[in-house]
């Protein structure tokens, strides 16, 4: 047997109903407890309400402005809040954007400068403060990884910074807060967890006991994503409990060239998050019998796929096309595209030697 580590430190608290176990997990200590939400999916999921009446003796600091993608004004914006109320905690409630927001405050409250400085190497002076996190929708993973992933509106780049300091300290994963997820969100996260599970079965990174957790997670979605389309109350908590694993498993084995070839067709589209990984996911699969190292982990992730219709058909259930010229995407593009992608630290764990000219024919061939 090869070496191996695993590592996830987050108390995970999963469970339908269990947000009302909210308050007796955090600890008495805190009393400014910051919480860092999108605009509106906090109130429509009824969390805030089921959170807010768990709160009642501590002081409440909501900062509710994080968009999707957040940028690195909001996380100083946030940061200096969180600072003037001498915040204790921080709680990210909501999508992965919330959730990692909530990280990146959490760092920059204790530690000066930008979170760019970070993303390219500065070492975190003090811990940042303790993060909790409680999803709304299935998919990211955010809160079981010591990851955040940020966008630079100046450089047009989207990266992850990781650190195992921004682990949350425990996580409420509560399928009843999903339950209202509008269906294109639905589908979009649905989707980024199933590219999650299978990042992390191929990654250099994967071990027997990672692979156990993404395969699980691979049948779970792809065994229940329609049905939860259906709003079909079981499929949806198995969703919310898939996501959550698939985000334990890139904890350990971390995301693949995929991601990082998915990031420009949302800085540059706006095509979000999930779906960019839905397109290129069946020219992804290809590159992977052709250039990596794993063939028998990708002979048998074919025969999941095949079980379920096969990939690009899955996908295109779900109304995603997986051409990018159907995408609002020009062939003009693939150079920047390239550019972006060939410098990310993902590629780095994918098994597969990849050249400029690699990358270029693989978003050629999505076309
Ligand atoms: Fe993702």
């Amino acid at each position: 047997m090869k070496k191996l580590d695993f590592y996830i430190p987050t108390k995970i608290i999963y469970g339908k109903g269990r947000i009302k176990e909210f308050g007796e997990t955090l600890d008495k200590k805190f009393k400014n407890i910051m919480i860092v939400s999108g605009k509106t999916s906090y109130k429509k999921s009824g969390a805030y309400e089921k959170i807010s009446a768990q709160l009642k003796d501590r002081e409440v600091i909501l900062f509710d402005k994080v968009n999707e993608n957040p940028d690195f004004e909001t996380l100083l914006r946030g940061a200096e809040l969180a600072r003037n109320r001498k915040a204790e905690l921080i709680i990210g409630i909501g999508g992965g954007s919330p959730m990692d927001a909530a990280k990146g405050i959490a760092l920059l409250a204790t530690n000066d400068g930008n979170m760019k400085d970070y993303m390219r190497g500065k070492e975190i002076k003090k811990n940042p403060l303790p993060v909790v996190c409680i999803p709304t929708t299935s998919g990211t993973g955010s809160e079981v990884t010591p990851y955040a992933v940020f966008t630079d509106s100046d450089t047009k780049d989207k990266g992850g910074y990781a650190n195992p300091s921004i682990f949350p300290v425990f996580s409420i994963i509560d399928p009843e807060l999903t339950y209202s997820m509008p269906d294109d969100v639905l589908i979009n996260t649905g989707l980024d967890a199933l590219t999650h599970a299978l990042e992390a079965y191929l990654s250099t990174k994967a071990t027997p006991l990672n692979d156990l957790i993404s395969i699980h997670a691979i049948e779970i979605i792809m065994g229940n994503l329609k049905d939860s389309l259906k709003r079909e109350k079981e499929a949806m908590d198995r969703l919310s409990y898939a996501s959550m694993i698939a985000g334990m498993a890139i904890a350990n084995a971390g995301t693949l060239l995929l991601h990082a070839a998915g990031y420009p067709l949302t800085v540059y589209h706006q095509i979000p998050h999930g779906r960019a990984n839905a397109i290129l996911l069946p020219a992804f699969i290809e590159f992977m019998k052709e250039k990596s190292e794993v063939k028998a982990k990708v002979e048998l992730l074919e025969g999941i796929f095949k079980e379920h219709g096969g990939i690009r058909e899955f996908i295109n259930y779900f109304g995603i096309s997986t051409k990018l010229s159907e995408n609002g995407i020009s062939e003009d593009e693939i150079n920047t595209f390239v550019e972006k992608t060939i410098v990310k630290k993902n590629l780095k764990i994918t098994p597969a030697r990849i050249s400029k000219k690699d990358l270029f024919k693989f978003y050629k061939d999505t076309f």
